[in-house]
């Protein structure tokens, strides 16, 4: 079994204390890279520190749009110089979410523009997030697409609806699905799942949030992957060895060959 988890907040307090036994973990499960993801300056410093002494942990740099409104001054310069580190294979987590009020929508777009346009300079992909705001992710993704053309990046645990995700397809990005596949109510994300076509499809776990099933209500961890591509083969009525290779060849193309 090979996977790659492309989207894990390994920095999280609540890995303070086994983050060896973690990656042991998700070694043991097939789990051969893991792109681990910061949401302000001090997780991605963090991100870049704790990827250093182990090669096959890549690392992203950016500000949630969840933290867009709490950021410095001074908070974009850092990440920007953070980025062009060759150890920082992706830019984000960025995004917009009209789901929490945490920061003000136009602070939101203004943050995530700043990160398409550092992911196109430094040649990097770029990691979305987008929670109840897939119109307005369309529309800003649109302006650079028309701008710039394909767009490499990741829509990040996709849940929205398979008409948007057309359109994300069609700027060139890449969809990830996370553990919520797994839930029982999810059956519009699993229809859109099962019709990615297999060279944009990734996995993730978005640990240490949303454990899929059999692990819902556990702390979430990389080698948990392994059931959000076992549900992901079959529903695409394949093997979860294919599931594995297809989304690992797909994350080293975005990504670079982990190891
Ligand atoms: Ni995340």
């Amino acid at each position: 079994m090979t996977l790659f988890d492309t989207h894990a907040h390994l920095y999280d307090e609540r890995f303070a204390e086994d983050l060896p036994a973690v990656l042991d973990r998700a070694a043991a499960a097939g789990v051969v890279g893991i792109l681990s993801l910061g949401i302000d300056l001090a997780t991605s410093r963090a991100t870049v520190r704790l990827v250093a002494d182990r090669p096959w942990l890549r690392a992203a740099v950016g500000v949630h749009p969840n933290e867009s409104a709490a950021a410095a001054p001074g908070d974009w310069d850092v990440i920007a110089a953070l980025a062009a580190d060759p150890r920082v294979v992706a830019i984000g987590e960025t995004g917009l979410d009209r789901h929490w009020d945490r920061a003000p929508f136009p602070t939101q777009e203004e943050w995530f523009d700043r990160h398409l346009e550092l992911a196109r300079r430094l040649g990097k992909p770029v990691a979305i997030h987008c929670r109840e705001a897939e119109a307005d992710v369309a529309r800003m993704l649109r302006t650079h697409f028309d701008r710039h053309g394909p767009i490499r990046g990741i829509m990040h645990s996709y849940c929205g609806d398979a008409a948007h995700a057309g359109m994300f397809l069609a700027m060139g990005l890449h969809v990830s699905f996370a553990g919520m596949l797994t839930y029982k109510t999810a059956d519009d994300v699993r229809a859109v799942a099962a019709s990615v076509p297999a060279d944009r499809l990734l996995v993730e776990t978005d640990a240490p949030y949303l454990a899929p099933v059999p692990m819902r209500g556990k702390r979430n961890e990389p080698a948990y992957v392994a059931h959000t591509a076992a549900r992901l083969a079959d529903l695409r009525g394949v093997t979860t060895d294919e599931i594995g290779l297809i989304t690992t060849a797909n994350a080293d193309r975005l990504f670079g060959r982990a190891g």
